[in-house]
């Protein structure tokens, strides 16, 4: 589908500011929010290593802080073409702000698999949301 390859492309122009001085590893990521804008996160590690932030996370982080909170899909690329599928705590967050959403991936040779946030984390928790 265009519209994942064109937003794995702009998860890819978000690798050039991952910060990972401790693993090499880099990450880039493409949100797209409902209301059609996307916003680029990437990995920021620390020398405290659990203060690090991952892609998808800072993604989220900085769309939430402009004022977003509906998201349909994230693309998630690795700086060595390996696939960077999400971790625990980012499965977590996608699923507090886009329990329908969706995320695409690379699986090798450029190819793009397409996955549900509820596939990826089945039983997220939930609290009751008042939205404030
Ligand atoms: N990382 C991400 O940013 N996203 C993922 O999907 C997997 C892992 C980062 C965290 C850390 O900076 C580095 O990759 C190695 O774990």
């Amino acid at each position: 589908m265009e519209e994942n390859k064109a937003l794995f492309e702009e998860a890819k122009k978000a690798l050039e500011f991952a910060y990972a001085p401790y693993s090499h590893f880099t990450v880039g990521a493409a949100l797209l929010s409902a209301s059609g804008k996307i916003y680029h996160g990437c990995n920021i590690e620390n020398a405290s290593y659990g203060a690090t932030c991952c892609a998808e996370r800072t993604a989220i982080y900085k769309a939430v802080s402009q004022g977003e909170r509906e998201f349909l899909k994230i693309a998630v690329v690795a700086g060595d073409s390996s696939t960077a599928s999400p971790c625990g705590i980012c499965r977590q967050v996608l699923w507090e702000f886009m329990p329908q959403g969706e995320v695409i991936l690379e699986m090798g040779q450029g190819e793009l698999a397409v996955y549900k946030v509820k596939e990826l984390l089945p039983l997220g928790f939930e609290l009751a949301k008042d939205n404030t």
